[in-house]
């Protein structure tokens, strides 16, 4: 049976096959350094882990939880956007509970996107903007993001014919996989020429607690006239070390927060609830507990730049944001290559940069989801698959 165009469009997932790779290297007894997806070996909140234990006894919380969810959850999030960013959110027309920040993002696209229509994405980004576009059989423009523009998306450089076709704009700062981060200007403009070309700004916010140095990230709401264009993704993923429990939100205006909850009430029955629990006692747990788990991603990062910096890639620069080093690699040294030679030779788990689009290539990109001494060790044994591909 032949598959669909859309379905035909859809490139490789990369990151989606290495857990089978990876198997099969442990399997042949080699010491493995996973330093590959955004999914760090830290433990998600105490109060988060008591919350779901004690949820998963109570009866009504295995029912289905429909869009609505746990209204409770609802106002923790518009609690936690008050606290954290002062914006107001009404929590039952301006949020919408999503099982991982992902689908909603990928979802969102059936509600704005067909057949003629562009979506601006980051190139290289995270593929859910990639596969909602074409999964909803619209156009991609990737745009590079390169150091050129500090890795943001000039939208004076985009033709005027995508331009006035385009729909949906994709972006991410703190920046998966680049680690750049957006200056206030920069959003302000994007603002304005959404409102002025009608297009709805897609604002992932994955990274915005994960932030050192004194930085303190954004939201798009901070940008006067943003309600009218933005709609803000969020997760408890990296924020709370709670990747695998799939829990995130968007919030934004009643109407486009309504078109993605619209969609998602034909895809799915809402979030398991007692997961929704563990998210309210996470949320509540922000002051107390995020700043000691960014101290450990700061930690990490500092050993992550010191070692690769000092095993052969001393174009490295010092990530403000992100749990990301986004590695650039000497000139000719391909990093699909590069990524399959560290793995196979080494055992070394990274991320070709152009796994994550054309854009990506000539970097690659280690996240700090391991022990800094692992991660140091890591860098050496790059350093050494380097020498090699390089012929020394
Ligand atoms: C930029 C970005 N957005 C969104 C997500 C999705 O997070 P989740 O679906 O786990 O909430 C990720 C995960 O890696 C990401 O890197």
């Amino acid at each position: 049976m032949p598959f669909t165009n859309r379905f035909d469009a859809l490139p490789l997932y990369l990151l989606a096959t290495i857990p089978q790779k990876k198997r099969d290297l442990i399997a042949r007894g080699v010491d493995v350094i996973d330093l590959g997806a955004g999914d760090a070996d830290l433990a998600a909140p105490r109060a988060a882990i008591a919350a779901l234990k004690a949820a998963v006894d109570d009866p009504g919380m295995s029912r289905y939880g429909f869009g609505l969810g746990l209204p409770a959850f609802r106002d923790a999030v518009a609690a936690w956007m008050q606290k954290r960013f002062g914006h107001r959110f009404d929590p039952l027309k301006e949020i919408v509970p999503l099982i991982g920040s992902k689908e909603g993002i990928a979802h969102l696209c059936f509600a704005y996107l067909q057949k003629g229509d562009v979506a601006i994405i980051p190139d290289p980004g995270y593929l859910a903007y990639l596969g909602g576009t074409l999964l909803g059989e619209a156009e991609p423009y990737l745009y590079p993001i390169t150091p050129r523009t500090n890795f943001l998306v000039d939208l004076d450089e985009i033709p005027e014919d995508v331009l006035r076709r385009t729909k949906l704009l994709f972006l991410n700062y703190p920046n998966n996989p680049t680690a750049a981060i957006a200056p206030v200007e920069y959003l302000q403009k994007v603002v304005r020429i959404c409102k002025e070309r009608g297009i709805i700004l897609v604002y992932d916010n994955a990274y915005s607690e994960m932030t050192f140095d004194g930085y303190v990230a954004p939201s798009i709401f901070d940008i006067p006239g943003a309600r009218d264009v933005a709609i803000e993704f969020h997760s408890l993923s990296k924020t709370y070390n709670m990747t695998g429990w799939r829990c995130g939100w968007a919030c934004g205006n009643a109407t486009v927060v309504g078109a993605l909850a619209k969609v998602k009430s034909f895809l799915d029955t809402g979030q398991f609830m007692a997961v929704q629990k563990a998210g309210i006692a996470a949320l509540e747990s922000w002051e107390s507990w995020v700043p000691g788990n960014v101290a450990v991603f700061k930690e990490r990062r500092d050993a992550a730049v010191a070692a690769f910096r000092a095993n052969g890639f001393p174009g490295v620069e010092v990530p403000k944001a992100s749990m990301y080093l986004w590695v650039p690699l000497p000139s000719g040294v391909r990093s699909m290559e590069f990524h399959e030679r560290c793995m196979q030779e080494e055992g070394v788990i990274v991320l070709a940069g152009a796994a994550l689009g054309a854009g990506g290539e000539g970097f690659f990109r280690i996240s700090f989801i391991t022990s800094p001494a692992r991660i140091a060790e890591a860098a050496v044994r790059c350093g050494r698959v380097l020498q090699r591909m390089q012929g020394g």
